[in-house]
């Protein structure tokens, strides 16, 4: 643990981060949480500074959280960059870090989940059926950790946050959910941990994603209504890169993210693309 009094202070058990928050609370200070699996880009800082800018106190946690990984998927090489990650958070206001082992957070004995129905079993829930109760769980747990007053989330996880609002609105959890905009690299690839997987190659082709939607988007300010025709023009922008595959290309209510056939309303855009070997997502919402 680090002892430098210019990083921010680092915690590994609920009983040590508790301790922290509730001094915070006698000082009657406002506490924010910003959950993440670490691998800190400008996308998490843009959060750590929402946070900054609306509570005294800003609680990070850092874990990568095994029971949202599939056998088969990235957990092992998930990257890890824990002394970058503090060095950054250090720009920021942060009180403290939370970076528990996957043993504090999951007993022996644990045997329960947060499974959110309709919200979490389509489109990631659909590809991944057993991350988002992984994720509802863990983030649950989170809240109960820590007790913030505002917890802050990227619209770049679009199902994810609307999973999120969900629980919390269903389960009377005493917080409220900010999703801040997605950051994006100066090419329009939205920032994520799992950029660093990608080839020089696959990372120039990535971009696909994001001009799928800006198409999506300006077809829709001109006039396009048929979700069809967009769908079809989409997966030509995607296809045109090559060793890629689309998982799904939702055109969804935002709010019960399930599908559209007409564009009446804000619509929600999202995708999953498989370049090379990496998966990536990304979103937009249309407005007619
Ligand atoms: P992680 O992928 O580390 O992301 C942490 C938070 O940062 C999420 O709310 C995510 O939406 C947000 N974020 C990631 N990339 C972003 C970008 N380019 N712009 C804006 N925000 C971005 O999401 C998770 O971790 C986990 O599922 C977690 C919620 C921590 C539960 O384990």
């Amino acid at each position: 643990m680090n002892t430098d009094p210019a990083m921010p202070k680092v915690v590994a058990t609920v009983e040590s981060l508790r301790r922290e928050v509730a001094a915070a609370r006698r000082e009657r200070q406002r506490i924010g949480l910003v959950p993440t699996m670490g691998a800190l880009h400008e996308g998490h800082m843009s959060l750590v500074r929402a946070s900054n800018d609306e509570c005294e106190f800003t609680a990070v946690s850092i874990f990568v959280n095994p029971t949202q990984f599939a056998p088969g998927e990235d957990l092992d090489r998930y990257p890890r960059t824990f002394e970058a990650d503090l060095n950054k958070l250090a720009e920021c206001r942060v009180a403290v870090v939370f970076a528990p082992s996957a043993e504090h957070v999951y007993g022996p004995d644990h045997a329960t989940w947060v499974e959110v129905d309709r919200i979490g079993r389509r489109w990631e829930g659909e590809h991944r059926p057993t991350h988002f109760r992984g994720v509802a769980t863990v983030v649950l747990k989170l809240f109960n950790m820590v007790g913030p007053d505002v917890a802050f989330f990227g619209q770049k996880d679009y199902q994810q946050a609307a999973l999120i609002r969900r629980m919390v609105a269903d389960l009377d959890v005493p917080v409220e959910i900010r999703v801040c905009p997605t950051v994006r690299e100066s090419d329009g690839l939205a920032m994520s941990s799992r950029n660093a997987y990608l080839s020089p190659g696959a990372r120039r082709r990535a971009t696909v994603l994001w001009k799928s939607l800006c198409l999506a988007r300006e077809m829709v300010a001109q006039g396009e209504r048929d979700a069809d025709v967009l769908h079809r023009r989409m997966r030509e922008v995607i296809a045109s890169a090559e060793d890629s595959r689309i998982d799904y290309l939702a055109l969804a209510d935002p709010d019960t993210l399930e599908p559209v056939e007409q564009i009446d309303g804000p619509t929600l855009a999202a995708l999953a693309v498989t370049i090379e070997n990496t998966r990536l997502i990304d979103n937009e919402i249309l407005h007619p």
